[in-house]
């Protein structure tokens, strides 16, 4: 830390005291693959599900983020890295006002979502990880970017030209071939609900 910047977070109202306005557990749900996977679908589909159950949710969406605060970075790994380590930043705050966040972003390498989960703390997060196979992704291409990018006109396109690591271990994986966003919620929640109770 620089020797010209103090903290003072102690002195401040903690977490313990927004939870326990808000009646709920703050947690990150991490919920990450490729574009066009059904990231955003899925969260917005699990933000209405657990607003109707009276808990307090802010979604954190990649193309969002990336018209704001992160709008000077590209897609190379570096700012990749960049764009997520703000982020992870960002839900610290979210944490700390006692919120439950859902995070959708590609998150494309292993050390990318360990150095999330570093900041964020491994107790706040749960990984979910959205397994649409990249033919199926290629196939929907629901913004056109994959087109884009077999034509060259996008570089560092994730999938195509810029790598997607698999994950071997996420906390739950959900699969948006066979099952509807609504089945896939009835999934997360029964494996995430318990944490969020207060
Ligand atoms: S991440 O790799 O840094 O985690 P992020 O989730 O913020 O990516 O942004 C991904 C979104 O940016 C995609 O859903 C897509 O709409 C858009 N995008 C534009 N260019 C690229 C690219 N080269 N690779 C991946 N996504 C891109």
């Amino acid at each position: 830390m620089a020797e010209n910047i103090f903290p003072v977070f102690e002195r401040m109202l903690q977490r313990e005291h927004k939870e326990k306005l808000l009646r709920q557990n703050s947690m990150v749900l991490w919920v990450y693959g490729l574009s066009g996977s059904g990231k955003t679908t899925i969260s917005v589909a699990l933000e209405k599900s657990l607003h109707d159950r009276g808990f307090l949710t802010q979604i954190l969406d990649g193309d969002n983020i990336r018209a704001g605060i992160n709008n000077n970075l590209t897609f190379s790994e570096e700012d990749r890295a960049e764009n997520l380590r703000r982020i992870a930043e960002v839900n610290k705050l979210f944490i700390n006002c006692g919120v439950i966040t859902i995070n959708c972003f590609i998150s494309p390498l292993k050390k990318n979502r360990d150095a999330v989960r570093e900041i964020i703390g491994a107790d706040n997060f749960i990984e979910i990880f959205v397994d649409t196979p990249l033919e199926e992704c290629e196939k929907r291409d629901v913004k056109g970017l994959y087109k884009m990018a077999r034509e060259g006109k996008i570089k560092n396109f994730t999938g195509i030209d810029a790598p997607f690591e698999v994950p071997e271990n996420p906390d739950v994986r959900v699969d948006t071939i066979s099952k509807s966003p609504e089945m896939l919620v009835a999934e997360i929640l029964d494996k995430v609900l318990s944490k969020l109770y207060y």
